[in-house]
């Protein structure tokens, strides 16, 4: 079976920016597949090239087997898309937005009438559904826009940081949404600079920085792989040399953080142990201890680097 979506050495170039840099990955069908990048990294710009919004510099990309560049009409009748930028109209109600949206997808009277009164109750927004969308909150906005994305029931689903600017209560109530749809059969692109959402949601995730892929994998492996990244950060109630620390093997690095110390490890319950009985031993007292899991910049960095370095050494 073909992918729903399939990037090929994808690249945009803005002048001297090159928002994507040669970027290949594929999508399977049914998974949840997170972009997952900081400001700047080429989220949208993917996006908006996937939904024919945007010509690529070089690279191909098929969304639903359709060339995005040769057959963008046939891509768009087969998506949904939440993008960045709302695309609702302020002067109209929730209720017209939804009627026009359909309306351009060609969906049929009678279908328009029970998708949107569907989508607006399951989104909380049956009872707003006459208001001017100018008077909406952020969070009823984007709930609004997922309901506008699937008025033409999407074989994919693009989301451009769906949750971004949520209250918690809003950002569980798409991520509820986005998993039920997904459920059903769905194929859904997610963007996000939530390694938190990302976790919680994706199949896989690509991680993605200054247009570069740095790694595709499932949560649980991209976790694996900056082990050595968590660290414990320790407070004495006397300083320290952080030399005195660093006699166990599973300590990767001692570095001082203010009047902290910080002890980078794949192992952090062994080190707490360890950092437990130097206290003793030294006749001190541990006035905090934390566990930290590696923060996404962390994570991007090493894999980046890692990225570099393996193209730097191969030969192929
Ligand atoms: N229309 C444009 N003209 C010029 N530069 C652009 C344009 N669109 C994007 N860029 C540049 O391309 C790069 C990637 O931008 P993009 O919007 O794809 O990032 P993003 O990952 O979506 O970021 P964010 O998390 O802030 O939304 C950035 O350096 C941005 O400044
Ligand atoms: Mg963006």
């Amino acid at each position: 079976m073909t992918s729903p979506i399939k990037v090929d050495n994808l690249t945009k170039r803005f002048g001297e920016i090159v928002a994507v840099d040669h970027v290949s990955f594929k999508v399977r069908k049914g998974e949840i597949f997170g972009f997952l990048g900081p400001n700047g990294a080429g989220k949208t710009t993917t996006i908006r090239i996937l939904t024919g919004i945007l010509k690529p510099d070089e690279g191909k990309a098929f969304v639903a087997g359709y060339n995005v560049v040769e057959e963008p009409v046939k891509v768009k009748q087969r998506i949904g898309v939440v993008p960045e930028v709302s695309n609702a109209y302020v002067d109209l109600s929730a209720w017209s937005n939804l009627m026009l949206i359909g309306e351009l997808y060609g969906v049929p009277k009678k279908e328009r009438v029970e998708r949107a009164t569907k989508f607006l109750k399951e989104f909380g927004l049956y009872q707003a559904r006459n208001r001017l969308v100018r008077g909406f909150s952020k969070g009823m906005k984007q709930r609004l826009l997922l309901c506008m994305a699937l008025m033409n029931d999407p074989e994919i689903l693009f989301l451009d940081e769906p949750t971004s600017g949520l209250d918690v209560e809003s950002a569980r109530l798409v991520r509820e949404k986005i998993q039920q749809y997904n459920d059903d059969g769905k194929t859904i692109f997610i963007s996000t600079h939530n390694m938190e959402e990302a976790n919680l949601l994706c199949h896989r995730i690509a991680i993605i920085n200054h247009g570069q892929i740095a790694a595709i994998d499932t949560p649980e492996n991209l976790r694996l792989q900056s082990m050595e990244l968590q660290y414990v950060e320790v407070l004495f109630n006397k300083p320290i040399k952080k030399e005195e620390l660093m006699h166990h093997p599973e300590i990767v690095k001692v570095v001082p953080a203010g009047n902290k110390i910080r002890i980078y490890t794949a192992n952090p319950s062994a080190i707490i142990e360890f950092v437990v009985e130097f206290a003793k031993k030294c006749e001190m007292r541990i006035l905090s201890l934390n566990t930290m899991m590696p923060s996404l910049e962390d994570i991007f960095i090493k894999l980046v680097r890692e990225h570099r370095e393996n193209d730097f050494y191969r030969t192929d």
